[in-house]
């Protein structure tokens, strides 16, 4: 990774937006990077294509997954678990990018939460009407790191609530480039997206990707 890869973009005065005590959106913090994301996305596709996963429970998820790094995140009638292998391929997840992990370390350095080192990035795909149901981040072995959440192509409403699954949940418009980073007092917080409307973005059409990098060993 040159050292110089972000030269140029302004961090310091970056629009941010607090959620909770140890959680912020970063408003278009992605944005500069967001050709060389997409092309990485599509170059990780190509390898790990994206597939709509069972939950313990049977239920086929409306979002459509894949990873890179070396865990990603799976489910099956098994049960939720970190897999150094795509269980489609029989082969490791593709790498992660060099620029997926110096724009995660970045956005969480600027959160307040330095040297994350994330080894797993969950990449996950919303067509209209593709919703994720509040949960907790909890298969992480660490939680002592962050989550770095970032948001590619339609806008899409993310709900924001507390440690209990009944704490009142804050609705947030996440739109192409914001990142959100939680973690701290906020990194079991419960959170989710509620259905995604139909649009048509200029870069990723009728879709909305999100990369969500975690420490997951
Ligand atoms: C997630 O919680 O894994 C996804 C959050 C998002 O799509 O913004
Ligand atoms: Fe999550």
């Amino acid at each position: 990774m040159t050292a110089d890869l972000f030269d140029g973009l302004e961090t310091a005065g970056a629009d941010r937006e607090q959620l909770a005590p140890g959680a912020v959106i970063l408003r278009g913090f992605a944005r500069p990077h967001e050709t060389e994301l997409i092309a990485a996305i599509g170059a990780i596709t190509a390898q790990a294509p994206f597939r709509r996963m069972v939950t313990p429970g049977g239920h086929q998820m409306s979002v459509a997954m894949t990873n890179c790094g070396s865990l990603g995140w799976v489910t099956d009638r098994s049960g939720y678990r970190y897999d150094p292998v795509d269980p489609e391929s029989g082969k490791p997840w593709p790498p992660m990018p060099p620029l997926f992990r110096e724009l995660a370390e970045q956005a969480a350095t600027d959160a307040g939460f330095p040297r994350f080192a994330p080894d797993a990035c969950l990449i996950n795909r919303y067509e209209p009407g593709a919703k994720m149901s509040l949960h907790q981040d909890r298969d992480e072995r660490d939680i002592g790191a962050p989550i770095v959440s970032v948001s590619l192509g339609l806008p899409a409403t993310f709900l924001f609530g507390g440690l209990k699954r009944t704490d009142k949940t804050q609705r947030y418009r996440l739109v192409h480039g914001d990142i959100v980073v939680w973690g701290g007092p906020a990194r079991l917080a419960f959170h989710g997206v509620a259905p995604l409307p139909d649009g048509e973005h200029g870069l990723l059409g009728r879709q909305r990707v999100n990369l969500t990098f975690r420490r997951a060993r």
